[in-house]
């Protein structure tokens, strides 16, 4: 093991210590997702979130799509960079956990901003017509590369797309992947790679995240 590797717990530590501190509300709704889920782990947590937000601050879109809305986590992370006349749209398909995200949206100053829908991703793509500034997809895995597919078309020129797990705990490096995911998801990382209209990062922060402009 790296001494990287060694004291990561430190570094997370030493990184959190050193960037912009997490909004009150979010800190609030991170430890309720852990209290109440059973998948805690699948919010975007910190850092990422941290990083969600500066994103969408440079970028300052009028349109947000998000693909998996869970706790509504990235939501309000994607939502503080978001234009004052901007809405977002975040989609999930878990009515169980709505109450959830629907009491921190409500208590937030995006109450009337956000427009979040129990409805099937694919479902909606189809049906949808809108353009987006800011797409963020982190959700059904095996989905990934039709969502590229039918996103590309529905981004702003100078629109920003973002997949989230595009490393998949290090499986994309496997040459027989055995999960469907993995295939899918190392299938999403070629396409998009060797995409002209986009230019593209995959940036190794947390599960990788994959950003692509399109041109
Ligand atoms: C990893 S979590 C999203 C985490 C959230 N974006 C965050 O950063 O805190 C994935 C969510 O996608 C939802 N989901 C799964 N399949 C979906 C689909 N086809 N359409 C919309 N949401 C879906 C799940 O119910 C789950 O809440």
């Amino acid at each position: 093991m790296s001494f990287f590797e060694e004291n990561l717990p430190l570094m997370d530590r030493y990184l959190e210590a050193h960037a912009s501190a997490e909004p009150e509300l979010l800190r609030l709704l991170r430890r309720e997702t852990y209290q109440k889920t059973t998948q805690p782990h699948m919010i975007s947590g910190y850092q990422q979130g941290r990083f969600l937000s500066l994103i969408s601050k440079i970028k300052r879109p009028k349109s947000i799509l998000e693909i998996g809305t869970f706790t509504g986590y990235a939501t309000l992370c994607l939502g503080e960079g978001l234009d004052p006349k901007g809405m977002i749209i975040t989609l999930d398909v878990n009515e169980d956990l709505a109450y959830l995200p629907k009491s921190y949206f409500e208590r937030s100053a995006l109450s009337d901003q956000i427009d979040f829908r129990i409805q099937n991703a694919l479902e909606y793509l189809d049906e949808c017509d809108q353009t987006f500034d800011l797409v963020f997809i982190d959700a059904d895995k095996e989905n990934y590369v039709t969502y590229f597919k039918k996103i590309k078309e529905r981004l702003n020129p100078g629109g920003l797309l973002i997949f989230d797990n595009v490393l998949w705990y290090g499986k994309v490096l496997e040459s027989e992947p055995k999960l469907k995911s993995t295939k899918v998801i190392q299938e999403l990382n070629e396409l998009i790679a060797r995409d002209e209209s986009f230019e593209n990062l995959i940036l190794p922060l947390r599960d990788g995240i994959h950003l692509a402009v399109k041109l």
